[in-house]
């Protein structure tokens, strides 16, 4: 018995990847890898199903297998569809702070509305959050969807900074808000509630106190209800400036018009023909 068992083993383990890979799904790209491969939706629509396995490759996820997110896919696929892929299962502490944030909230009622996991990060082409390229993606995720305080952070000192191209000090909308337990600064924890304010700002500002943490960093100078002293610093400027321009350009085009009249009346006039060495200066 024992000759016999030790004679089977290796004969096995031969077998067994063959047995695994009669299981298996096959090879996802040897379909998904077509750049036709489309679903049809109904009503003349269709979503494509290509994966472009360069791009997976580079990707954070890129040495993960197919189906370590698609866990649903079976034998059976495509005749089988999976479910939606939780990113839960790896991300558990992103996860969960998302669920609290008002952007979950508000996903549920209506996905349009607000991010999940996807809007902000995508689904095959996912990069480390610390690349320039993420940050820059997401600042403008965040600012498509809120515009005027995109506008006004751009508009203020941290914004102007970033805009040079300076993206490592300063604070870019999550490291004041978070980014997955983003929550109404009326909600005492939210990181820019009146409660905790200061301690975001002490976070890189080490001497701020509550008056500077009461500073506006979204100061609006369209806005007289959001910061008056802003708005009318601002609208008394204009003011000026159009005052100013409004007298200056006038005045010099008039100057102008003047001049050449009084050039041109000098070149008809009497005294327009040069002076002669015998009679012109008698
Ligand atoms: C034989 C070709 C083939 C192979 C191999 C294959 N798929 Fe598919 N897959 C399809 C087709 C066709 C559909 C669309 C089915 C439909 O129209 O409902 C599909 C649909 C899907 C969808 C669902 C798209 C959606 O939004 O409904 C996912 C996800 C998917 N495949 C992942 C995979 C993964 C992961 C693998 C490898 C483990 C794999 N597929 C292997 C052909 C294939
Ligand atoms: C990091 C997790 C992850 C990995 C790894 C992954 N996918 Fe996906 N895939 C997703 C998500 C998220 C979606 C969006 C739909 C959903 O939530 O199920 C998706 C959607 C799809 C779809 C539907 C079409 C589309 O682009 O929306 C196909 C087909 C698919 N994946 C195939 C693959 C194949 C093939 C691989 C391996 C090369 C792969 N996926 C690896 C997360 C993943
Ligand atoms: C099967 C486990 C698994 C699943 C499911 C998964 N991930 Fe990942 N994810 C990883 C691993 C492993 C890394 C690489 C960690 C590293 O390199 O430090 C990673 C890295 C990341 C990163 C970069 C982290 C950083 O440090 O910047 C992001 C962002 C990310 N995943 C988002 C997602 C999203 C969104 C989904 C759902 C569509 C998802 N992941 C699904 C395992 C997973
Ligand atoms: C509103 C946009 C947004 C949504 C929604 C979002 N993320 Fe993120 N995520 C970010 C940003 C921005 C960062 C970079 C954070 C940083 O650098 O401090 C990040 C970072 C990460 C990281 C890297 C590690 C970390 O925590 O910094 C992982 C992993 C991640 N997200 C996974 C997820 C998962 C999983 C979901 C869904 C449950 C999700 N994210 C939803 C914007 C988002
Ligand atoms: C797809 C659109 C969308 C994207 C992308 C998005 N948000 Fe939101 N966000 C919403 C919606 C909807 C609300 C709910 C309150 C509202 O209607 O303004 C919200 C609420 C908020 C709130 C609380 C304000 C309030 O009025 O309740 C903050 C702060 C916030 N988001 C910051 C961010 C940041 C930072 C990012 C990028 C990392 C981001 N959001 C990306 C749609 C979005
Ligand atoms: C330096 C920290 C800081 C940065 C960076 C920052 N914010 Fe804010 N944000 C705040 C504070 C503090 C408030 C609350 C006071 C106010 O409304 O001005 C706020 C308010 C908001 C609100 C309204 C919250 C509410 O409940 O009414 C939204 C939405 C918002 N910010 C989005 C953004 C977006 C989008 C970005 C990036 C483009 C950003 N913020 C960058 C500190 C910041
Ligand atoms: C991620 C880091 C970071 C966070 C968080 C942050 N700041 Fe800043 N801020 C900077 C940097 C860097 C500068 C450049 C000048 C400096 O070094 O003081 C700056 C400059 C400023 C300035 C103009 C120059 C000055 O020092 O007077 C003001 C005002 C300011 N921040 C207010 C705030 C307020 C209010 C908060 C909290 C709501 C805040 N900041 C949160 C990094 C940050």
């Amino acid at each position: 018995m024992k000759i016999q068992g030790i004679f089977y083993a290796p004969a096995l383990t031969l077998l067994l990847p063959l047995a695994v890979w009669a299981q298996e799904p096959p090879n996802c790209l040897s379909c998904h890898g077509d750049k036709e491969l489309k679903k049809d939706l109904g009503g003349g629509k269709n979503q494509s199903l290509f994966v472009e396995q360069k791009d997976y490759l580079q990707s954070v996820h890129g040495n993960l297998s197919c189906t370590s997110c698609h866990t649903g896919i079976t034998a059976n696929h495509p005749q089988d569809q999976p479910g939606k892929v939780d990113c839960g299962i790896c991300h558990s502490q992103e996860t969960e702070a998302y669920k609290k944030s008002i952007h979950a909230q508000v996903f549920a009622a209506d996905p349009g509305a607000a991010p999940d996991c996807l809007r902000c990060h995508g689904t095959h082409q996912i990069q480390k959050s610390n690349t320039d390229k993420f940050k820059k993606a997401a600042l403008d995720q965040c600012g498509q969807c809120h515009a005027d305080y995109r506008r006004t952070y751009f508009d203020t000192y941290h914004g102007k900074v970033v805009d040079l191209g300076n993206l490592k000090n300063m604070p870019l909308c999550w490291d004041c808000h978070s980014a997955h337990e983003i929550l109404p600064a009326s909600d005492p924890l939210s990181n820019v509630s009146k409660e905790r304010v200061l301690a975001t700002c002490l976070y890189c500002h080490p001497d701020a106190n509550v008056k500077f943490a009461q500073y506006n960093v979204h100061s609006d100078k369209f806005s007289v209800k959001n910061d008056p002293i802003s708005f009318w610093t601002y609208l008394v400027m204009v003011l000026i400036v159009c005052f100013a321009f409004g007298l200056w350009v006038p005045h010099t085009i008039l100057w102008f018009v003047r001049d050449w009249l009084e050039n041109r009346k000098k070149r008809k006039g009497p005294g327009s023909n040069p002076p002669t060495e015998t009679g012109g200066g008698a």
